[in-house]
């Protein structure tokens, strides 16, 4: 269910973040944190009226996470991606604009990797994008289901040479 316990370079942080249109961002939601690598180069980009609601279904994650990181935007949710509808609108918003995830898609238990897809979709409004960073290109797959348009890099600089994938919710999806 970790997928792997080496954190994110930060050179996949820089690059994973890149396309997002900080402008444009008011709630930025994360799967699976752990130990919140991505957390505050987020919050470093963020607006100071924006939300970044982190998801993570280990207590001890979240429990760290909230003690950690003490900034009113910060949200940590002890919970599964899987129901981000609901957690995105308990916190008063109707749509995420980024969804970012280092998620073992290809490991979770069976039909878990594609309802989170779906309910990504779902929560993601128009011109927003699911940011997605993977040790194997199969979390490519789940997305394509939902998001027509993907675009793909990868980062060497990471102690796993990681994927990273970005799906862009269009007017039309
Ligand atoms: C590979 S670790 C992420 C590491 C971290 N994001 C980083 O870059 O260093 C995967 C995380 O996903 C969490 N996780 C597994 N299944 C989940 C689910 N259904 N919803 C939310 N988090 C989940 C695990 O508890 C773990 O913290």
């Amino acid at each position: 269910m970790v997928g792997s316990i080496i954190p994110s370079s930060r050179f996949t942080i820089r690059k994973m973040l890149a396309p997002v249109d900080w402008d444009r961002c008011e709630v930025f939601v994360e799967y699976g944190p752990g130990v919140g690598t991505f957390c505050q180069p987020v919050l470093d980009r963020l607006r100071r009226d924006g939300t970044l609601i982190v998801i993570d279904t280990n207590p001890l994650y979240i429990d760290y996470l909230r003690k950690h990181f003490r900034d009113s935007r910060f949200h940590a949710v002890h919970g599964s991606a899987a129901d981000v509808v609901e957690i995105v609108k308990a916190h008063g918003h109707d749509h995420a604009d980024y969804v970012l995830s280092g998620l073992p898609f290809s490991t979770l238990p069976d039909g878990v990797g594609p309802a989170i897809a779906q309910a990504t979709h779902e929560v993601i409004r128009p011109g927003g994008a699911f940011l997605v960073y993977q040790f194997s290109a199969r979390a490519r797959d789940f997305m394509a289901k939902h998001f027509r348009r993907i675009d793909s890099g990868f980062e060497l600089w990471n102690v796993l040479p990681c994927q990273l994938f970005w799906g862009w919710k269009d007017a039309d999806d």
